[in-house]
């Protein structure tokens, strides 16, 4: 079986599966469909299948022209017929794994993904997990499932984890040329998947064992969340020591060694680092050890939206306004700078924690004209149209919040045309002064020459 199934990865008569068509899997399909593969792309929704298959893509980071040029080829199709998979030699799963309710994991979409692959699984068939996951679920949960239907793991068919790492809106590294890290549940397992990986992907890397490969993920999102974390509090520090929070990491990222520059903001957003540590958290807590680093990470990550409104509340409060009927701007909606993403966006807690004291709130995204706050969560399910970021909407603006630190955005427009800048990530830094009066997330974003006397040892400086 393993032979059979290298020398059809290696010829490339083998047909690669995909589930889940998001952000994660139709980059990846992208990938081996121009390796050479035939790609089968499976999805629930059927809307996405349809506009795959008329040749436009719904993921920023994959040109439509690329869909179009490979649904013409014959190399790639999108379809909601879980029949299809039972034509596939490997398959990939790339489906949600959000968090319910009470934070735990929600492992119902890996579930549905795995009985599917279940009911159309066949003897030389690679299985590869790749949505973000708490250690032990492709042995425990998975293994299981797919052996019920008669085959045994590492002999008929082979298991692997492999984390992605795609970085949506990254322009440097993408799927192929990202190091892939591969674990299977045997070592004809890990064999057969790194093969597979290793015919579109530069870089794959072997570990031992599945729950190796599912716990490198959780490693790189809690570094991430614990480190995003301890700058958070850093502002927090430097705002109420009066100290440039911005020159102090500029300062320290000169060390050659020993230090990984992190930048605060308003909150983390995104599908991954919000998510993924509780997902070892909940694991952990079923093994009565309590993440400590990863809850405190979380703690003060979660109350910036909560600060950067107080910071607004204080800022208004300055110009002798109330936030109850002031009209606040907030620029950039998406989770983070140049995509197009809102999940978990901590403007969205900002917007809600603004408008639940009674501003009148209006955004500008060039990325998202337009959103719906309707994902799982979601509290908002009003459609919220953007503004231009005009003169006009500038100036009529009471407050302007950047949240998001879009490149495109002209930043010397908005300190020369509002009246009042709630800066959190510093986007104002290289602006000459203008007529708004900016106000920093953490202490000064440059020596303040003329704050008022009653905003001292607050963040406040006068860029105007
Ligand atoms: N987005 C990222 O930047 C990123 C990065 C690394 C890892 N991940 C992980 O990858 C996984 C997928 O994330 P994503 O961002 O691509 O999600 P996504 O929401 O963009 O895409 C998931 C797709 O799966 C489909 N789907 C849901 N259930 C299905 C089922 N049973 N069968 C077939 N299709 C199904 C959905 O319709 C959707 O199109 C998650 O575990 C995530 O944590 C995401």
């Amino acid at each position: 079986m393993k032979q059979q199934l290298l020398t059809r990865i290696h010829d490339r008569t083998a047909v690669v599966g995909i589930v889940g068509l998001g952000y994660v899997g139709l980059p990846l399909a992208m990938e081996f469909a121009k390796a050479g593969f035939k790609v089968v792309g499976f999805d629930v929704s059927t809307r996405v299948c349809d506009l795959l298959m008329s040749g436009k893509s719904h993921i920023q980071d994959v040109p439509s022209a690329e869909v179009a040029q490979m649904v013409r080829a014959g190399r790639f199709e999108a379809t909601a017929d879980e029949g299809r998979l039972g034509e596939c030699d490997a398959i990939s799963i790339a489906v949600p794994t959000p968090l319910g309710k009470t934070r735990d994991p929600d492992m119902s979409y890996v579930n549905a993904a795995t009985e599917t692959i279940a009911r159309n699984a066949h003897a030389g068939m690679l299985i590869v997990l790749e949505s973000t996951t708490y250690p032990g679920t492709t042995r425990e949960v998975m293994q299981p499932r797919i052996e019920a239907v008669g085959l045994t793991v590492g002999a008929d068919v082979f298991l692997a984890f492999s984390p992605e790492r795609v970085d949506p809106g990254n322009a440097v590294w993408h799927t192929k040329n990202t190091p892939k890290v591969v674990g299977g549940i045997t070592p004809a397992c890990t064999e057969v998947a790194m093969a597979l990986y290793g015919s579109c992907i530069d870089t794959p890397v072997a570990v031992g064992s599945t729950e190796a490969a599912e716990l490198v993920k959780l490693l790189e999102n809690t570094f991430r969340s614990v480190n995003i974390g301890l700058v958070n509090e850093m502002a927090i520090v430097c705002d109420k020591l009066g100290v440039n929070v911005w020159e102090v990491i500029d300062a320290a990222s000169t060390k050659p060694f020993g230090f990984m520059k992190f930048t605060p903001g308003p909150g983390i957003g995104g599908h991954c680092i919000p998510l993924d540590p509780h997902y070892l958290a909940w694991k952990m807590r079923t093994l009565n050890y309590k993440t400590r680093f990863i809850d405190l990470a979380s703690e003060i990550n979660s109350e910036m939206p909560a600060l950067v409104v107080e910071k607004v509340s204080v800022a208004l409060n300055d110009d002798r306004k109330a936030v109850n009927g002031s009209r606040v701007l907030v620029v950039g909606v998406a989770y983070k700078k140049d995509i197009d993403d809102i999940r978990e966006s901590p403007a969205l807690d900002v917007i809600r924690l603004l408008e639940e004291r009674g501003a009148d709130v209006v955004h500008h995204d060039p990325f998202i004209p337009k959103f719906r706050d309707d994902h799982e969560g979601g509290k908002d399910h009003r459609e919220r149209i953007g503004v231009e970021l005009s003169a006009a909407e500038l100036g009529r603006a009471d407050a302007v919040v950047i949240v998001t630190d879009h490149s495109q955005i002209d930043y010397q427009q908005i300190v020369d045309d509002a009246n009042l800048v709630i800066d959190t990530r510093n986007a104002t830094a290289r602006a000459s002064r203008g007529r708004a009066r900016v106000v920093s997330l953490a202490a000064s974003p440059r020596p303040s020459t003329s704050a008022s006397p009653s905003s001292a040892g607050r963040a406040k400086t006068a860029v105007g």
